[in-house]
């Protein structure tokens, strides 16, 4: 079986959130199962760009509109990255320093038109054409509508939803971007009066997945808009929870870490994390560190993070770290809040690769109160890195993280308000004190397995089905 990934993001090639985590493992896995899975992508303007060579396999243009586009398609062998890659090179659209911008419906469109035209003059067509959130969701429609891909029609796609947050809306004027279809079909693109992509690829895709079965669940009552749509289609909908890729994040012998560590030397090479980040940042490496590493954004629940850090540091107990990027205000109020808490609480605001890794291996404790989750890797890194998770009840986090109060390994709390969650940072706290037990579990959850090996057949399992009904 031939399987293309679609996706706007793939690790380690150009990565915003866990979509990139993703799409950079799971084909990676599926090839080690037997089945030849690849991944295109578009054409950046980045570090990794710049540092490998690329080989063109296919030149032509496309038309967006009345506006013509040189495009290229370039690959790069497999054998770096486990999957063979391949990106979709249009310089005046996708050539970015950035993945997403504000003006991204022509960007994703004439990414998602290239791909398939490109698929029109292969010889060797995929069996499955696997699409990722929003910017890939009008493949599946134009697969089955647009008079151009007739042929393609018999490919079945599957779509999975990552974030339903986002989905790529755009104003019907725009409808002349997407290649000739039959107009009464138009319905099939529109939700609530605007072409909503992510909305077209529910109702197209042959199948439809989440990123954690408690997301789809959570869905059909909150789904930004889509909750009907996704009812109505939920036969053809599940969750398959997302795995984590074992090779890269693996405390044994990741490169970022200042010290490898095995289940069993977890002391010394966990001391010499913490001991680093809390020089570096200026913390008491006595107290339990708790951090943050995400996206600043509601769905994580950043808002209420200045509050929720003042309030816990009240009693001067803890130590705080976080590393994240989002919305300024927050941004600004994180910043403020260290000339209050010098020597308990620091931040880093941007992106770094590198101390994410370092802040797994070393912090005690890894906080992510969402408010939607809808699988979340940070906690599974966490978990494989022996810090134990504090968590909200939400999507993924449900499915992964059980309360130490029920036989479990990490401090979980119902609601996402700053009672609460400071009540989870304080029950941790106290747990810390008995170095026993907490290093007790921080063994047990290092040894729990998330690879992708048990979701990549899942996902396989379901191609074959599709492949059966042709
Ligand atoms: P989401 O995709 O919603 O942002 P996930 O938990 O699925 O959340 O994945 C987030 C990924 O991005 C993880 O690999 C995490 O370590 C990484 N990440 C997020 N913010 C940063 C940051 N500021 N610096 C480094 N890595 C980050
Ligand atoms: C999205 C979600 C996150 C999930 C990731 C990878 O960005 O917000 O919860 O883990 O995609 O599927």
């Amino acid at each position: 079986m031939n399987v293309l990934h679609v996706s706007a993001e793939c690790y380690p090639i150009a990565k915003v959130g866990g979509l990139a985590d993703v799409v950079g493992a799971l084909p990676k896995y599926q090839n080690k199962l037997g089945i030849t899975s690849k991944v295109i992508m578009p054409f950046y303007n980045n570090t990794f760009i710049k540092k490998h060579h690329f080989k063109s396999v296919y030149t032509s243009t496309i038309s967006l509109g009345k506006v013509e586009f040189n495009v290229k398609i370039l690959t790069l062998e497999a054998s770096e990255l486990g999957f063979e890659l391949f990106l979709v090179d249009i310089p005046t659209l996708l050539f970015k320093d950035y993945v997403y911008s504000s003006s991204d419906t022509e960007r994703f469109l004439a990414f998602q038109i290239v791909v398939l035209d490109w698929l029109l003059q292969e010889q060797q067509k995929p069996n499955i054409l696997h699409c990722h959130d929003h910017h890939t969701g009008l493949i599946p429609f134009m697969m089955l509508q647009s008079v151009k891909y007739k042929s393609l029609r018999k490919i079945p796609t599957v779509t999975t939803i990552h974030n339903a947050q986002y989905q790529g809306w755009f104003p019907h004027e725009k409808v002349y971007l997407i290649p000739e279809f039959d107009l009464t079909k138009v319905g099939l693109l529109d939700w609530s009066n605007s072409i909503n992509p992510l909305a077209a690829a529910i109702k197209c895709a042959w199948k439809v997945t989440t990123v954690s079965p408690s997301y789809m669940e959570e869905l059909k009552n909150n789904a930004n808009g889509l909750e009907s749509l996704l009812s109505h289609e939920s036969a053809k909908c599940s969750g398959i929870l997302n795995g984590i890729d074992t090779h890269v994040w693996n405390p044994e012998t990741d490169p970022f870490i200042i010290k490898n560590y095995s289940i069993k030397r977890i002391p010394s090479g966990r001391k010499a994390n913490k001991e680093f980040l809390c020089k570096e940042f200026n913390l008491d490496v006595k107290k339990p560190l708790f951090a943050f590493i995400g996206r600043l954004v509601g769905e994580k629940g950043a808002d209420l993070f200045p509050e929720i850090f003042n309030t816990a540091l009240q009693n001067n107990k803890i130590s705080i770290l976080l590393l994240g990027s989002g919305e300024k205000e927050v941004e600004k109020k994180l910043e403020i809040l260290k000339k209050t808490h010098k020597g308990n609480y620091n931040a880093f605001i941007g992106y770094d690769e590198k101390l994410s890794h370092i802040i797994y291996a070393g912090a005690d404790f890894l906080l992510m109160p969402s408010r939607v989750e809808p699988c979340g890797l940070n906690q599974m890194y966490a978990l494989r890195y022996g810090t134990i998770p504090v968590v909200s009840y939400v999507g993924g986090l449900k499915d992964t993280v059980i309360d130490i109060e029920e036989n479990g390994f990490g401090f979980v709390h119902q609601k996402v308000t700053i009672k609460e969650v400071v009540k989870a940072i304080n029950r941790a706290t106290v747990f810390y004190k008995n170095q026993v037990k907490f290093k007790k579990i921080r063994t047990q959850i290092m040894q729990i397995d998330h690879s992708w090996n048990t979701s990549a057949k899942a996902y396989i399992n379901l191609y074959n089905s599709l492949n059966k009904q042709l």
